[in-house]
């Protein structure tokens, strides 16, 4: 032990001794020294080539040029070359390493420059007999030159001189170890000692591959630091690209197969592998001198295409959703929930992160994913990525104990966590690059949504991750955890909701958010109900989880299935997104919706209606009343906010609304309803009732109209239900709240017209017909006794708020408002009642009948007669709507 270290000593003084006067030039000999070992691998390449007759005058040329390289280089470093930085040998060991090279080299190089010319030209026998002398002849070669290399490197090493170190000698093998593999090939296409070149070209396969990754990756027990550079990042990434294209061709020749089949193969690829070996070579050359030196002046921004930048924003919020599934799914395992299918999700989703960091760090074009394109941007998803390493050896230990320990549970929560933040940084770090490189290009800004849409699925798993933790927190009886876990919870939930509607109806890019286009089309939007729908579930589930009753755990189950499937949709939509095929891949159910939603659209459509003219007589009360200012404000705030939600609920559907059913509906409430809707909202704050009131009556215009659209269209859908007389029920409501909204002007001076009872009188004649037949309607026939005795009911109560009208004044406003309200109570009643289509044979009449006779059979002359009635009917209907309208327009003072 002394000893060896004595001897150390003494070398190293000798070393420095020797060495101080050339030491500077010390790297440059290594350099040129580890360039030897390529060469020898090259010529041969050459050589082979050349007998193979592939591209054989440049191929000759070129094995002339390696082995000028070659010779040159040999004879310098035996000699020292000022010119050139080179060294003489600094030991006796490496000059007599170096003669030897020598004394292999000359006859070597005299087999290849002798045969080169007539190779080609050779008898069968004699060629392989050269290319057998030249198989055995390079490796020995190859051999002492590495010898010398290690010599130099060693001598370096002990006299601290500064050389490009472990990680450029690896890199220089790389290329060596290229040439060698072509070479390889061309041996067993040459049918040269097949087996053993196959093998060998296995194992330098095998060998590539492993050091690409140390070199890129970082190997930590050879003291390899993973690669950190942009620009050297980014030539790495080339190299991988260009070995991806070089590895198949060379995977095509196997020791498993027979000779003459690698050997045909081998021929068949030689030129496709020689063209593929080019560009991998030099990106690795390229690679090479970046290590030695990586000025930065690279700038991969400029390079990135739209497309480039949309798939780094989609991966990473793809890493975001299925980290956070990931440790979701961890948080289950640790309340044994749903465990199987947990820890399976748990280990596929370990291995998908990985994998999705690892190509964003260091690029995978052939997915075509670019590596993160600028230094702080590498530097941020590295953290990342050590972070989720510690993570993923938390999860390894969770699915190997068998049991999860809360503390665990919560760490992994925690870290989670911050992952998560670290993730959110650079994705928000990405859009706004992406923003600027790409100038707010439409094309970008809808990339932006479809990684919102993924966000989304992110939240869903985190509110799972949370109401998992805070059941086991329960059982610990950790209160901190649980409050803490609680309130994240609710944020993430709210998160979640206010992500959903704002990728509904968009946003404007602000406080570094960016823009969200509203979605247009309505297929997307019945989607979304759906996610909403299953949302909901979730949220039910997981509100019953932690009201921590004997149900709970029930209920933790049934949040795993819940969870699952609204993940399913929420990606699936992100994916369609992505992939702008919405169209193709989401199923839209207009034509399959059964006639119930689309009653409750005309419902709908109908309230939204009478609501706009309720919401006038609420505010003009509120403005009437004796509050404060500030009270008011408030009330009428409140109304303005139930106007907005039922323009929201109309559009997009609700808990309890459907989505619009076609994309005609949906077009139409976006383009003509909702402008005027947003004008009225605003009105109502505005204070003056009479505006208010005026752009009212353009909301009931509107929704007139999208009316006769619905159902025209649910008429297509459903010939039988009587679509028409729902929508004049929802008329009678619409005019109660009109004659009341009058009959409250004129109590509070808004207006001094007495057009309450114009409009009440209108009601009178609308209820008349719906009973007897008339404007289109057909009447109501004996087989209904339950529509007769309702109509009945709302007789009365009209009759009470025509009593209540007869003398207006303050005093009796409440009580018209309540004959108001029970009145409307009834036609609730009696519309629902009106849906039921009446029994066949009552809606005929009778002269049809004998249409029927006269015509004989004549099926399509009663189909024509049924349209015409239907067309009248419809006319009738709106030229009735539209009479109401211009009345309600003529009133205004
Ligand atoms: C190698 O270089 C030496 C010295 O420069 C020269 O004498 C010799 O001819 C060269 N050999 C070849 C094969 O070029
Ligand atoms: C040799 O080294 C000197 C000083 O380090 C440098 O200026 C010169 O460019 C080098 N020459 C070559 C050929 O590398
Ligand atoms: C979370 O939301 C629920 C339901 O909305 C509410 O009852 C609860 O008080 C909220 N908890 C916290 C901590 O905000
Ligand atoms: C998406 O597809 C539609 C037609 O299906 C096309 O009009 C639109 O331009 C596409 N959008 C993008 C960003 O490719
Ligand atoms: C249903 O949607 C498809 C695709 O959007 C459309 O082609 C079709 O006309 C729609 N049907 C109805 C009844 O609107």
């Amino acid at each position: 032990m002394a000893g060896g270290r004595w001897k150390m000593c003494v070398v190293y003084t000798v070393c420095m001794f020797l060495i101080a006067p050339v030491g500077a030039d010390l790297g440059v000999t290594l350099d040129v020294a580890g360039r030897q070992a390529m060469l020898t691998q090259q010529m041969s390449k050459e050589f082979i080539l050349v007998s193979l007759g592939i591209d054989p005058e440049a191929n000759k040329r070129r094995m002339h040029e390696s082995i000028k390289l070659f010779n040159d280089s040999l004879y310098d470093m035996i000699h020292g070359n000022n010119a050139r930085n080179i060294s003489s040998p600094p030991t006796d060991l490496v000059a007599s390493g170096l003669q030897e090279v020598a004394d292999l080299w000359a006859p070597f190089v005299e087999l290849l420059l002798k045969n080169v010319d007539q190779i080609r030209d050779a008898a069968p026998d004699v060629r392989t007999e050269i290319l057998i002398y030249v198989s055995w002849g390079n490796m020995p070669l190859l051999v002492q030159s590495n010898v010398v290399v290690s010599n130099l490197a060693h001598i370096a090493e002990l006299a601290k001189i500064e050389t490009k170190g472990f990680v450029v000698d690896l890199a220089g093998r790389q290329q060596m170890l290229i040439q060698r593999m072509c070479k390889e090939a061309y041996l067993v296409a040459s049918g040269v000692h097949v087996n053993s070149a196959a093998s060998m070209l296995e194992e330098d396969q095998i060998l590539f591959h492993s050091s690409h990754k140390g070199i890129t990756r970082g190997a930590h027990w050879a003291g390899v630091p993973p690669v950190t550079k942009l620009c050297t990042t980014h030539q790495m990434s080339a190299v991988t690209y260009n070995y991806g294209l070089f590895d198949p061709l060379i995977s095509e020749i196997s020791t498993v197969l027979p000779i003459s089949q690698n050997i045909k193969t081998a021929h068949r690829l030689a030129p496709e592998i020689e063209a593929r070996s080019g560009p991998l070579i030099d990106a690795m050359a390229a690679a090479v001198s970046l290590y030695v030196n990586d000025p930065g002046t690279c700038n991969p921004v400029d390079a990135m295409t739209a497309s480039g930048w949309k798939v780094l924003i989609l991966s990473m919020a793809d890493v975001m959703a299925d980290s956070q599934m990931t440790v979701s799914c961890f948080l289950q395992m640790s309340n044994a929930v749903a465990v199987q299918q947990s820890t399976v999700s748990l280990i596929v989703g370990m291995n998908t992160v990985s994998a999705a960091l690892a190509s964003m760090i260091e690029g995978d074009k052939a997915k075509s994913i670019e590596a993160a394109p600028t230094q702080s941007l590498l530097d941020e998803l590295r953290v990342a990525s050590s972070m989720w390493a510690s993570l993923v050896e938390d999860l390894q230990k969770g699915i190997s104990s068998t049991e999860i320990p809360l503390m665990m549970a919560t760490k992994v929560s925690f870290l989670s966590q911050q992952f998560q933040d670290k993730l959110e940084v650079v994705r928000s770090s990405l859009v706004e690059q992406a923003t600027l490189s790409l100038k707010g290009t439409r094309y970008a800004v809808q990339d932006v949504q479809a990684s919102v849409a993924s966000l989304q699925s992110m939240m869903l798993a985190k509110m799972t991750m949370l109401v998992n933790l805070i059941f086991a927190a329960t059982n610990g009886d950790a209160r901190e955890i649980m409050e803490s876990a609680r309130e994240l919870f609710n944020a993430t939930r709210d998160a979640f909701l206010a992500g959903h509607r704002s990728m509904l109806v968009g946003s404007p890019g602000s406080d570094g958010k960016p823009t969200l286009i509203r979605l247009a089309s309505v297929c997307e939007v019945q989607h979304m109900l759906k996610v909403y729908h299953m949302f909901n579930s979730v949220v039910r589930d997981s509100e019953m989880v932690l009201a921590g009753t004997q149900q709970s755990r029930g209920a933790l189950e049934m949040l795993s299935l819940t969870t699952q499937t609204t993940y399913e949709l929420t990606t699936s939509f992100a994916s369609a997104l992505v992939n702008n095929d919405t169209q193709d891949t989401l199923p839209c159910q207009n034509d399959t919706l059964p006639a119930d939603d689309w009653l409750e659209m005309v419902v709908a459509v109908g309230d939204f209606r009478a609501f706009s003219q309720e919401a006038c007589a609420t505010q003009i009360s509120i403005v009437a009343s004796s509050g404060s200012a500030f009270e008011k404000l408030a009330e009428i705030l409140a109304v303005k906010e139930q106007v907005m939600q039922k323009l929201y609920d109309i559009s997009y559907g609700s808990a309890t609304l459907p989505a619009p059913i076609t994309q005609a509906i949906f077009e139409k409430l976006v383009e003509t309803v909702e402008p005027p809707v947003l004008d009225f909202a605003e009105s109502l704050e505005g204070g003056s009732g009479d505006t208010a009131v005026l752009k009212s009556l353009e909301v009931v215009a509107a929704l007139n109209s999208l009316q006769d659209l619905c159902i025209a269209e649910a008429t297509r859908a459903y010939p039988s239900v009587p679509f028409l007389r729902v929508d004049a029920a929802s008329r009678q409501i619409l005019l109660v709240q009109k004659t009341v909204l009058q009959a409250v002007m004129f109590v509070y001076e808004v207006t001094s017209l007495r057009v309450f009872e114009v409009i009440m009188a209108e009601f009178s004649r609308l209820h008349q017909d719906l009973k007897q037949g008339g404007s289109g309607l057909p009447p109501i026939p004996s087989e209904r006794p339950d529509l007769l005795s309702q109509w009945a009911k709302v007789d009365v109560a009209s009759a009470r708020l025509k009593n209540t009208l007869k003398n207006m004044g303050r005093k009796n406003v409440d009580s018209l408002l309540a004959s108001r309200d029970d009145l409307v109570l009834h036609l609730n009643t009696i519309r629902d009642l009106y849906k039921v289509p009446d029994p066949v044979g009552a809606e005929q009449f009778p002269w049809m009948y004998l249409a029927y006779g006269i015509m004989g059979c004549v099926f399509c002359g009663a189909t024509c007669v049924a349209a015409c009635l239907h067309r009248r009917a419809c006319r009738s209907a709106s030229d009735a709507r539209n009479q109401s309208t211009q009345l309600g327009l003529a009133d205004q003072p």
